[in-house]
């Protein structure tokens, strides 16, 4: 398995622990962000890592910024990408279960950091239930 991560200034605390416990879990994992807290624009690391996981160069990506919106949006731009956002355990399980969302986007500055490890690990190990969800998924590209 094999994670892309991107994230601005408001994720790089959030970002060097969940790299720490993901290699940990035996996850190799591909930084796509920023390292430092000086201030930058998300759609600089938002596209690249986009495109990592639509190239099959990594298998699933990870974005932080602030709220998480900023990165959600630029991702879903890009056709083939499921960017879901979640805040909590439940909405990191339904995201899987019923998105089947290929890149995890939370927003760093609203939530602990126990809390972010949780949803990763949540969506992680959660399947896709697949049936009527894959079908309202067949619909999302236009
Ligand atoms: C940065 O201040 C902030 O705008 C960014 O992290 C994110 O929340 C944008 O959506």
């Amino acid at each position: 398995m094999k994670i892309g991560i991107a994230n601005d200034h408001a994720g790089v605390d959030y970002k060097n622990r969940l790299v720490e416990w993901l290699k940990g879990q035996n996850i190799e994992v591909v930084n796509f962000g920023t390292d430092t807290t000086d201030s930058m624009d998300y759609p600089d690391v938002a596209h690249p890592l986009a495109q990592a996981v639509l190239d099959g160069k990594v298998d699933l990506g990870i974005a932080l910024c602030g709220t998480g919106n900023g990165m959600a949006i630029t991702l879903n731009k890009h056709k083939g990408i499921r960017a879901g956002l979640a805040w909590s355990k439940e909405i990191g399980a339904l995201v899987k279960q019923h998105n089947n969302a290929n890149v995890l986007v939370m927003p760093a500055r609203f939530i602990p950091y126990d809390v972010a490890q949780e949803i990763v690990n949540t969506w992680l190990t959660t399947p896709f239930e697949g049936g009527r969800h894959q079908r309202r998924i067949d619909k999302i590209d236009c």
